[in-house]
């Protein structure tokens, strides 16, 4: 049994898409875990920009696709989704949780509403409604697929949310939200089942994380995350199965650092300099459109994100971009009332951060190797994968990885 989990180390956005895409050509499943469509993952292949919300991003290249119960889904997004990715992969199999939880026009709503009611301490969620459905579904009283095979049901529950949100709602919502699961309704099943019985079975696996390890519900800069768990850990309850299925898991890490939304971000920059690296990165939501903000690479962050998602290995992002950069710096520390600091606490506010130089890259590749050699130094972690541009074909391979 072959089993890796890819994770994000930094805030969401690191180049998860990619690199599960390339992996997943090795993979007869591709699994998605967490999250909904607040998730872009972005591949660049065969001439054409995919952005994935809802489906793995290893669609077009595992054997079978996997949404599985962690997922949060948004039917419109999801048909809409499938529909496109079914021009590139006509033949395709895809299965999705009976237990994953539906987003509703309720839940957009009050994502909106609690946001402007936050007022100047707003998050900056991407206004999807993702907060909301976790809430309906830890509240008990989510909406779950299965829920949609009975009109009555779904009526009884939509009516009890409307009432929940004091909100009204259009009865043709109802009708619509019964099409679109009609549309996908031949994927739906039970996949902890189905995965217990592949990977008993001997079958690989590779299993996909949306956002990245300090948007974190629990271990995040909260309340400034999202509302799931996006560390490894997550993995298990996202999927229904054991601990035990899994021991390998990569990390992917922009060689810089970019956020979307409000939240503590130590490295960030500002003016021309962000200005310019926003720019030459392209920093801008997959999901929303929305300016990332940019700052340099952190790495009390990425230690934190080695212990709490168990890293065995890094993949290493947009190194392309960041060797054009004319001042290159990772974060090796923070002070802090007078002490030097070498562990990232989302929840501190530190004085000052301390930084290392490094020389461009984009003329001497070896300035680029000294630059990875001391992130792994510092780590103990390798680099197995190097992303050095947005193409699925721009990428270096520097390392074996063992899956078991
Ligand atoms: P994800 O959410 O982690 O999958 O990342 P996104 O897709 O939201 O954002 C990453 C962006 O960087 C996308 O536009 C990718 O096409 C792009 N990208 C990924 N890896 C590389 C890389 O190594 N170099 C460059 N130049 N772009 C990359
Ligand atoms: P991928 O999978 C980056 C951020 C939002 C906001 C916060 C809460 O593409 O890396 P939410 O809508 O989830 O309630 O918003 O989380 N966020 C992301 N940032 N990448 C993502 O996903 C994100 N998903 C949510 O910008 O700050
Ligand atoms: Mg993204």
């Amino acid at each position: 049994m072959e089993t890796l989990t890819i994770v994000g180390c930094q805030f969401g956005d690191e180049g998860k898409g990619k690199i599960i895409d390339f992996l997943s050509n090795d993979f007869d499943l591709s699994i998605r875990f967490n999250g909904g469509e607040n998730a872009g993952h972005t591949v660049v292949a065969d001439h054409q920009i995919i952005k994935y919300h809802l489906v793995p991003a290893g669609f077009l290249r595992a054997r079978t696709s996997v949404i599985a119960n962690g997922v949060v889904i948004n039917l419109k997004t999801l048909v809409e989704e499938l529909k496109f990715l079914s021009v590139m992969r006509n033949k395709f199999d895809l299965k999705i949780s009976n237990l994953a939880h539906v987003v509703t026009d309720l839940h957009v709503k009050r994502d909106r509403f609690q946001e402007e009611l936050r007022g100047s301490r707003n998050i900056g969620t991407t206004l999807k409604g993702i907060g909301p459905a976790y809430e309906s579904k830890f509240g008990r009283y989510g909406i779950r697929m299965m829920d949609l095979e009975d009109p009555y049901l779904l009526t009884e529950k939509m009516d009890f949310l409307a009432k929940m949100y004091h909100l009204e709602y259009d009865h043709s919502e109802i009708d619509q939200l019964l099409k679109r699961y009609a549309d996908v309704n031949e994927y739906v099943t039970d996949t902890v089942g189905y995965l217990q019985n592949e990977l008993n079975d001997g079958k690989s696996a590779l299993f996909e994380t949306a956002q990245g390890t300090f948007i974190d519900v629990e271990f995040g800069t909260y309340p400034f995350v999202t509302s799931s768990h996006t560390v490894s850990a997550g993995v298990t309850v996202g999927t229904g199965l054991s601990p035990r299925y899994f021991s390998k898991f990569l990390g992917v890490a922009k060689a810089y650092t970019t956020r979307v939304g409000e939240g503590y971000f130590p490295t960030e920059l500002t003016g021309e300099q962000a200005e310019s690296l926003r720019k030459l990165g392209n920093e801008f939501g997959s999901t929303t459109g929305r300016p990332r903000r940019v700052g340099f690479l952190d790495l009390p962050m990425l230690r934190m994100a080695v212990k709490l998602n168990s890293l065995d290995y890094i993949a290493l992002t947009k190194t392309d971009v960041l060797g054009k950069c004319k001042d290159i710096r990772i974060a090796t520390s923070y002070e802090k009332d007078g002490n030097e600091i070498n562990t990232y606490d989302p929840n501190l506010k530190v004085d000052k951060v301390n930084y290392v130089q490094f020389e461009p890259w984009s003329e001497n590749k070896k300035n680029l190797e000294k630059f990875i050699q001391f992130i792994e130094d510092d780590l103990k972690v390798p680099v197995t994968l190097l992303g050095n541009g947005e193409k699925r074909e721009e990428m270096e391979v520097r390392g074996e990885m063992q899956l078991v």
